[in-house]
């Protein structure tokens, strides 16, 4: 069998590397597609990953129909698209009576947006084929919703629901569907939260500690597996105990 080919939206962020290495190690060959406006990081990223079957195409989530060029281009290039990671996501923090539209929109456009962008895109290909694996990554603040973020937990939250609503959809067709919902991690984003706040946060955090990308790239490899078929629909909580329930 040729090797599962891998996609990871937001491939050079914080999670997205991790992501892209981990799933290189594991045996597939992975595209990363970020904003191509990135180019420092991507240079970055590019020696980062060096070495390993890591390929990069410049992509923007948010963008409907960019997205199904892409999807079209990579499945002519390299046979399919078996596994899809959805970890574009940005925040715009700040509370609602001070939120502008603009905050708004972006955060939904790429955060949930981007999920159905990129989905809607490569399932019938998952489908028609008899497997695929799409796993989307969530938060924990869509499922507790966090203090000065109404759009970035409302978009990690509908990404949950979309999940399990996709999830029924192709069942039947060997496609898994699942999220994965981060805590605090070691990644620029929670990096730029104000120190006395992030402070506070890992304070609560029964773990003790901020998460590691590579904790929550274990998890990814883990549902992408050819022998996770039986797992779909569901969100895995990544967060060191911060929110815990059944
Ligand atoms: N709960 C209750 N009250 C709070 C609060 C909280 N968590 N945080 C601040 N407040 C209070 C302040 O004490 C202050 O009260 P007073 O007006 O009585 O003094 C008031 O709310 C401040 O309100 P403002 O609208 O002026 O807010 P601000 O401009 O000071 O800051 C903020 C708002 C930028 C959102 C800041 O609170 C913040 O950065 N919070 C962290 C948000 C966060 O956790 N983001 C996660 C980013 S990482 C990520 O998202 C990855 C992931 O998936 C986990």
């Amino acid at each position: 069998m040729s090797k599962r080919v891998a996609v990871v939206t937001g491939g050079i962020g914080g999670l997205g590397t991790e992501i892209c290495k981990t799933l290189a190690r594991a045996g597939r060959t992975v595209v990363a597609t970020d904003l191509a406006a990135r180019e420092d990081r991507i240079a970055e990223f590019r020696r980062d990953v060096e070495g390993l079957d890591i390929h990069f195409e410049p992509g923007n989530v948010g963008d409907y129909e960019a997205c199904g060029a892409l999807v079209r281009k990579l499945e002519a290039e390299r046979g399919s698209v078996d596994i899809l990671v959805n970890a574009a996501g940005i925040t715009r923090d700040t509370t609602l009576r001070k939120m502008e539209r603009t905050d708004w929109d972006a955060v939904l456009n790429i955060n949930l947006d981007g999920v159905f962008n990129m989905c809607r895109h490569v399932v019938d290909g998952m489908t028609s084929r008899g497997f695929g694996r799409v796993v989307n990554i969530s938060s924990v603040n869509g499922q507790t919703g966090q203090f000065g973020q109404t759009n970035y937990s409302a978009a990690k939250a509908g990404m949950h629901g979309f999940t399990m609503a996709l999830a029924r959809e192709v069942a039947r067709k060997g496609v898994t569907v699942n999220s994965v919902s981060p805590g605090y991690c070691e990644t620029a984003m929670v990096m730029a939260v104000p120190e006395e706040v992030r402070t506070k946060i890992v304070d609560g955090v029964p773990v003790g500690r901020l998460g590691k990308p590579s904790e929550i790239a274990r998890t990814v490899e883990f549902l992408t597996h050819d022998d996770a078929g039986f797992i779909t629909g569901a969100n895995i909580p990544v967060n060191g105990g911060l929110f815990m329930s059944f």
